[in-house]
Order: structure tokens, then C-alpha cells, then sequence
């Protein structure tokens, strides 16, 4: 099974290439050499990966062909908006009426949507979203996969279950053989394209030793991968960058410097920003985002956290709620409602319609069964499977339970494949348009 399907290469223009997926065109960078009009591509995150065979490329087009067009059948049928309803809020309904007609809300407007109460006022919300998401990213859905390769971190942050502070738990640190044996078997064996490493801010490896194993998967196999290993200096960012990252995660948790301060104790908002307007200016492609439920936090913060993320050029909006971690200072903290995180993917994709990815994140899976399902209804357009080696998994103890804790990667790629289908949806990555 793989997660891309091929395009063909129509044209070509210095680094921007166009590519066709069934007639529908979409850009991305190439990096490749010799790339010409008429080849088979493999994309994902906006970047070329890989160039693939006409053969087999014609081959796999030839399976896709035959559901993609009833894929996005169903996600168009699924789409379907009505905003004749009587007895919604006429207000809500002049707004989405601005939205849908590509005009930018303003902050008031975005306030009004995250604040909404009422339960057909936020199906309307959520569908409307979905509308946007359907209009501009079609039934493409990215699936990327994540390698948590140590659980060991200096930080301390007040609500992470891997905190350096906290005691008793088991730390491990995959050995760069193993990091390198994990992701070849998710690319080889599971069809992976995109690539996220993941430690705490692991003092353990030196940026020599990453950029080696970055440089081992990329001479190994094609794939996008991004660094997450917290803030880092733009140096260690270019060494990483040349040995062939090209991604980086990192969320800025919350854009309220003194919510920032409270829970980051010797450690400020600005520095985090450093690392990602730095990774951004070296041409990294940004995931970023933030924490939802921090206590403290309200409304306008959320709002302030979502216009930070387009700001700082993120490709993908990584917005979860914080799950209490019960050896943390915020152990006692409430979780927030299912709801409260659907309003919040859905501003995203009001925010920036056309260029956000938006994902649901383990996090929110973890407070909802439905969250994943409800999630890609709701504005995203995005998941993330977890593909630690099972041993491990258990170790990346960010929070309690987390949704996939014990599902091998076979089990977790049936899964998310059959809810894709479920709802039109193929994992086609295609990349900025
Ligand atoms: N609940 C939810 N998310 C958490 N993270 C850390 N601790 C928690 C928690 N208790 C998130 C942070 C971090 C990411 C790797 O995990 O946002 O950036």
C-alpha cells in the first residue's frame, strides 16, 4: 500500500515544477536533476521526493483510477453545504457567507466562531470548514509518520510527561541503526513519503550524529523528512538542512508570552521563535502550532496562536489539547472538550483556506475516539500514525494513553486507510499549490 500517488510532470520552471494527478495540477519543488515533462513523480510537503518508472507509476495509476473518482464523489456529496437553515443564528450565517465568498474574516468575526455555543451553530461551523477544505485541497489528505527516537529532554516544560524533572520513568535512545532500520522499514515496507524524528531536546546526540542518520535514510531511500528535537541554533538547523532535512515540527506551544513564561520556566517565546523563523529563512517547510486548554488560556490567545502559525509560514497547523499528565505540575489541569479542539481546527482552515494543512493530531485522538474522523469532517486535512517501534512507544510518555500506544504500524495504516475511504479521502500529498 502506499500513501502518494503519482503525478506526471507537465512543466518545469527552474525550481517549480507543475504536476498533474488526474488532470488536477498542483507545483513543487524539485530537487532532482534530472527531472524532464512526461515523468512520474512521487510528492509530499510540496517537494519533489522521488521520480518512479512510467511503468510502474502507469501501473498504480491504472488501481487508483478506478476509486479515485468515486473517492472524491463521496468527499464532494460529504461537502455539501446548506446555509438556508431558519433557525440558525443569522449573525453566524452572514459570516459564513463572507467566508465562503473568499473574503477575510476579521478578528471580531473569527472571535464570534471560536466562542459559538449553540450545537447546530458549530455542526454548521465545522461543516462549513469542511466546504473550504473540500474547495481548495480537494479529497487529498496527507499521512505522514512519526519516529519518536528518544524520550530523554533537558527542558522542563510544566505539562510534558517526558520532562527532564520527571522521575521514574524509563528513558531511552534509539541508536542511530536503529532510527535508520525504523525508517527504511516504514518507507520500504509501508510506503511512507514523509517523515517525521522526534525527541525531547536530547542532549545525547550531537547534530554530527543526526545529520549522519538523516544523511544514511536519504542516500538509502526518497522520502521528506522532518527534524523535531526542540529549539536548536541555526547552525545545527544548516547542518541538518545539508544533510538533507527538510521539514522541521516544532510548536511554539502558546503565542502569550507571559502563559509562555509561566510554563516554560527559563525559557522564552522569543527564543522558540528564533528557531522556527530561522528554519523558515533556510528554507525549511514549518509544522508548527500550539497546546489548547492551557490554563489560563483564552479565546483571544487561541486566535493570537492561530495567526502566528500563518505568520511564521507554517505548512501544516498543529493545534491538540493538552492532556494532564498526572506527575506534572498540571496534573489537576481539565481537559478540554471535543468540541472546544474541532472549533479550533476549523478557524485554522478559515484562517488560511487555500494553504494550510491542518492535522489532527495523536493528541486529540487521544481525548476522542471520533476525534480523527470528526477532525478531517471539521476543516483537516492531515494525519500523523506513530510508528516507534512498539517497545519504545510506551516510554514517549508526553501524556497518559495515547491513542495507537500498542497498534503496530500495519494495523494503524488499515485503519487509517478504511477511514479515509470511509469518507472520500485518498492519501495523496499534493503539495503547495
Ligand atoms: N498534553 C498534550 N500535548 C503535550 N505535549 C507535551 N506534553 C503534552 C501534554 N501533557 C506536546 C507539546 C510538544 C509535543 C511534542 O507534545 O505540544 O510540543
Amino acid at each position: 500500500m502506499c500513501y502518494a500517488i503519482p503525478g506526471k510532470v507537465e512543466s518545469i520552471n527552474e525550481k517549480t515544477v507543475t504536476v498533474s494527478y488526474f488532470g488536477e495540477t498542483k507545483k513543487a519543488i524539485n530537487e532532482l536533476h534530472d527531472l524532464r515533462p512526461g515523468d512520474y513523480i512521487y510528492a509530499q510537503g510540496g517537494y519533489v521526493i522521488e521520480k518512479i518508472p512510467a511503468e510502474q507509476a502507469e501501473d498504480i495509476l491504472q488501481t487508483w483510477k478506478e476509486v479515485f473518482f468515486d473517492l472524491q464523489d463521496l468527499d464532494l456529496r460529504l461537502s455539501r453545504l446548506d446555509l438556508q437553515d431558519k433557525n440558525i443564528d443569522p449573525g453566524l450565517l452572514r459570516i459564513l457567507d463572507r467566508a465562503l465568498e473568499e473574503k477575510p474574516l476579521k478578528k471580531e468575526e473569527l472571535l464570534y466562531l471560536l466562542d459559538l455555543k449553540g450545537h447546530p451553530e458549530q455542526e454548521l461551523l465545522f461543516k462549513a470548514a469542511n466546504f473550504l477544505r473540500q474547495k481548495y485541497h480537494k479529497n487529498a489528505c496527507c499521512v505522514h509518520g512519526i519516529i519518536e527516537i528518544s524520550n530523554y529532554c533537558r527542558r522542563n516544560c510544566a505539562y510534558c510527561g517526558i520532562a527532564g524533572h520527571v522521575k521514574g520513568l524509563e528513558r531511552y535512545r534509539m541508536t542511530p541503526g536503529e532510527i535508520v532500520g525504523a525508517s527504511l522499514e516504514a518507507i520500504e515496507k509501508y510506503g511512507f513519503r514523509a517523515l517525521v524524528l522526534q525527541s525531547g531536546e536530547d542532549p545525547g546526540y550531537t547534530i554530527k550524529e543526526l545529520a549522519g542518520v538523516i544523511k544514511e535514510i536519504k542516500a538509502k531511500a526518497a522520502v521528506l523528512i522532518f527534524i523535531s528535537f526542540g529549539e536548536m541554533p541555526e547552525k545545527d538547523l544548516v547542518e541538518l538542512y545539508q544533510a538533507g532535512a527538510r521539514g522541521l515540527l516544532l510548536r511554539f506551544e502558546t503565542s502569550n508570552p507571559i502563559l509562555y513564561d509561566k510554563l516554560h520556566t527559563g525559557h522564552s517565546l522569543e527564543s522558540r521563535l528564533d528557531t522556527l523563523r530561522a528554519a523558515r529563512r533556510l528554507g525549511y517547510v514549518i509544522i508548527t502550532g500550539g497546546l489548547l486548554g492551557l490554563p489560563g488560556q483564552t479565546y483571544v490567545d487561541i486566535l493570537n496562536d492561530l495567526y502566528l502559525t500563518k505568520e511564521l509560514g507554517a505548512t501544516m497547523f498543529s493545534f491538540g489539547p493538552l492532556i494532564p499528565h498526572p506527575l506534572t505540575e498540571l496534573a489537576t489541569a481539565p481537559m478540554p472538550r471535543e468540541k472546544e479542539i474541532l472549533k479550533v481546527l476549523a478557524l485554522a482552515r478559515f484562517i488560511d483556506p487555500q494553504n494550510a494543512n491542518v492535522v489532527v493530531t495523536t493528541g486529540f485522538e487521544t481525548l476522542s475516539p471520533t476525534g480523527r474522523k470528526r477532525g478531517l469532517l471539521a476543516g483537516a486535512n492531515s494525519v500523523m500514525l506513530n510508528l516507534t517501534p512498539i517497545k519504545y512507544r510506551r516510554l514517549y510518555s508526553i501524556y497518559p494513553n495515547r491513542a495507537h500506544e500498542q497498534e503496530g504500524i500495519a494495523e494503524q495504516v488499515r485503519d487509517t486507510v478504511s477511514l479515509l475511504q470511509s469518507i472520500g479521502r485518498a492519501p495523496t500529498d499534493l503539495g503547495v499549490t
